[in-house]
């Protein structure tokens, strides 16, 4: 039976043919002076009917540097000096005055001398007061270093696992020179199968394939002559470059769905916060590190912020002083007004749930209130791959009689299963306005490792007395970073990525 072929694939199968020898995808290319891809796509036509075979490794290829391509071309330091000893029949010459009449660069002359003293084809002496050399060997045949150099005039890179316990030795030189270069790359080998290599020419024919027939094919009766190319309806179509969303947005929508889904609304704060609701409500003492310039981005415009009702003030000032009427002892110091007052940039969305329990005393509401909030950030942080000075956190809160760490634990399982990570594990974390507290990690499969994804607790008496929240009601919090889950779902390993909109990745992004 005939096998038909397109006339490329009968082409590049001829030269495989021809040469009866393996091939690297990458020389056939350059030989036949085609694209990868056209080459890819005959061999996949040839692997379709047996002919052919394709086969990727991980290698180590050589390739030379600059100067060890100079030498391919110019012949060894050593040779090229060498010849200016024979074609001037030099025997024997002073160093100095070899090197003035010889053309060479320095280096090179230099080189070429030491290594025509290895080869042993110069010997040097001093005896008569000045440096000089004699040629001392009658033939000069290849070294095995110019052969091992040569065959890199055939192939730009060559494998290293190909080469024999002598070219390792030369390699070892060529190295040590600093000409040569090792690379890690994959080596795509294209062969014949045994069929393919028996097969007679007569039994290829040329398959004539048209994607359409025109006017013309029909008036003159060819089209009888072409088979129709079939769709592949499986192939993805050309790109669709349109406007849509961007994946943050998009990712912020999901955890929106979800969250509401789960029972949850949605609340906002303000970007500006006074120290107040970002610090003192959460039972943060006035002199805890966090609160310095280098984490926090204080303001001078506006410089003070209002508080809210007089005696609410007085109970977060009480509670840090003695404890308040939370039973606990406070922190035993005097506390400034002056400092809650103080405006800056909220370092967490922690500020803006707060706010909702100052509300929840305002309207005296009643259990359960499950509220969430996605919203930006901002901390005094160097900027590199794995840290922003503006990001965003998944915060929230469930307020409930009785509700427990199994609750919380409840929530945010549930949560980070929806959004597609199935294993998340809570460990003991710390942090001054929630006990206990817990670090929440998510498993990623690809790297296979735990990683940091926030943190989470109930909140502190201290922190839920002064706004009417008392036992058994109870305030179970979390802050989880979106960035870092925007990463991983999106497997890029910049964070700053998500935010200057490398088009290639945008594009590729789903609608
Ligand atoms: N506010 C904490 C942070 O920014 C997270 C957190 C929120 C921890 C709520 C416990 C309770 O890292």
């Amino acid at each position: 039976m005939v096998i038909k072929l397109k006339k490329k694939v009968i082409e590049i199968f001829n030269v495989l043919k021809e040469k009866n020898a393996d091939y690297e995808a990458s020389e056939l290319t350059k030989e036949l002076s085609i694209d990868y891809i056209v080459l890819m796509s005959a061999i996949n036509d040839l692997i379709d009917v047996n002919l052919g075979k394709f086969e990727e490794d991980e290698i180590f290829q050589l390739s030379l540097n600059e100067e060890g391509i100079s030498y391919l071309k110019n012949g060894l330091p050593e040779r090229q000096l060498l010849n200016i000893f024979l074609k001037r029949n030099i025997k024997e010459i002073e160093i100095e005055e070899l090197l003035k009449t010889s053309n060479l660069e320095s280096n090179i002359f230099y080189i070429g001398l030491s290594n025509m003293k290895k080869n042993r084809w110069i010997a040097q002496s001093k005896a008569t007061g000045e440096t000089k050399i004699f040629l001392v060997a009658e033939k000069f045949p290849e070294t095995e270093l110019e052969k091992f150099l040569k065959r890199f005039e055939k192939k730009e890179r060559i494998n290293y696992s190909n080469l024999t316990k002598k070219e390792i030795n030369q390699y070892n030189i060529l190295n040590k020179r600093k000409l040569i270069t090792k690379t890690k790359g994959t080596q795509r080998i294209i062969s014949l199968t045994e069929k393919g290599k028996a097969i007679k020419p007569s039994e290829i024919e040329e398959l004539k394939q048209v994607s359409k027939i025109t006017s013309e094919m029909l008036s003159s009766g060819t089209w009888k002559d072409y088979q129709l190319k079939p769709f592949d309806v499986t192939k993805p179509g050309p790109l669709l470059k349109a406007g849509k969303l961007h994946p943050m947005v998009k990712l912020i929508n999901e955890i929106r769905e979800i969250f509401i889904s789960l029972g949850f609304t949605e609340i906002r704060g303000p970007i500006v916060e006074s120290a107040f609701f970002n610090f003192d409500a959460l039972f943060q003492p006035q002199d805890h590190p966090a609160r310095e310039m280098h984490d926090t981005f204080y303001l001078n415009n506006p410089k003070t912020a209002k508080l809210p009702e007089k005696d609410r003030v007085k109970a977060v000032k009480e509670t840090h002083e003695n404890g308040g009427d939370s039973g606990s002892l406070g922190w035993g110091y005097s506390w400034d007004e002056k400092i809650a007052k103080k405006t800056l940039l909220r370092t967490h969305t922690t500020a803006t749930t707060i706010r909702r329990l100052a509300q929840y005393y305002r309207n005296n509401d009643v259990p359960p209130i499950k509220v969430f909030s996605i919203d930006r950030v901002f901390r005094n942080e160097k900027l590199d791959k794995s840290h922003l000075a503006e990001f965003t956190q998944i915060e929230g809160i469930v307020i409930g009689e009785r509700v427990t760490l199994c609750d919380l634990i409840g929530v945010i399982k549930e949560f980070y299963n929806k959004i597609g990570f199935e294993k998340v594990i809570t460990r003991p974390g710390f942090f001054p306005y929630t006990e206990p507290s817990m670090e929440i990690a998510v498993y990623y499969d690809k790297l296979g490792e735990w990683l940091e994804m926030g943190g989470s607790g109930i909140f502190r008496p201290e922190v839920t007395y002064p706004w009417g929240i008392k036992n058994p009601t109870r305030v179970l919090a979390w802050g989880l970073g979106l960035e870092r889950l925007a990463m991983l779902k999106y497997e890029r390993k910049d964070i700053r990525d998500l935010y200057i909109n490398p088009i290639k990745w945008l594009r590729q992004e789903s609608y």
